[in-house]
């Protein structure tokens, strides 16, 4: 466990306000996926709530691309179901209920081109097999951006926590891109040894 973990899904109905477009005002769901999503690509979301990015990454795979949208919480899921229903955005979603201790997405193994883990890390039970599970999917050139508030993590020396676990699971640090307020890491896979 890292220093300043939760081990407890926030409240179902926090996603509301997690979904809410006032969230935009200070974080805009367009901009801080646009580098690292394309039309056609395969992208993983765990923890996606009710969709906050889960829209945004869809729109930006296009209808050749595909969100793998995975959370633990079915209510969380139903919201996102709705709000992608409404947005004609369903058939680029495949909306999937995690366990708590695994993701379950061996199907994926290397056909991951970005995931996202936004405010969801702090929140895992075993965020050591979440590594192991993100490593496995991810495609070679694959990359997975984790995103933790700072009051979650007890400020950075949380989130290098976390890293090391990823690094013990065979991801590198790839870059440290900056969103105001928060603690981030652009994880990528290890290249195989020559
Ligand atoms: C703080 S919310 C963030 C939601 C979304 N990423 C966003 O930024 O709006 C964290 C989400 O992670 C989910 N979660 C917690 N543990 C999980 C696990 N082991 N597997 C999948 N999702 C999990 C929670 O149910 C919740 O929806």
């Amino acid at each position: 466990m890292t220093s300043g973990h939760q081990t407890e899904p926030c409240p179902w109905w926090l996603g509301y306000v997690l979904a809410s477009p006032l969230r935009k005002l200070f974080q805009d769901p367009s901009s801080l996926v646009a580098p690292y999503v394309e039309e056609g690509m395969v992208v993983l979301e765990p923890g996606c709530g009710m969709g906050f990015f889960t829209l945004e990454l869809a729109r930006r795979v296009g209808k050749t691309g595909k969100v793998v949208a995975l959370d633990l919480q079915s209510k969380m899921l139903d919201g996102l179901h709705r709000r992608a229903g409404r947005a004609g955005l369903l058939d680029r979603i495949d909306i999937r209920k995690t366990e708590e201790h695994r993701l379950g997405i061996a199907d994926l193994v290397e056909r991951v081109d970005f995931g996202v883990a936004f405010y969801v890390v702090h929140e895992l039970a075993n965020p050591a097999g979440f590594f192991g599970e993100i490593h496995d999917s991810l495609r070679p050139e694959g990359v997975l951006l984790v995103v933790e508030p700072r009051e979650h993590g007890g400020g950075d020396a949380g989130l290098e926590d976390s890293i090391d676990l990823a690094l013990q699971a065979g991801l590198v640090v790839v870059d440290r891109p900056t969103i105001k307020r928060n603690q981030v890491v652009l994880l990528g896979k290890r290249p195989a040894a020559s």
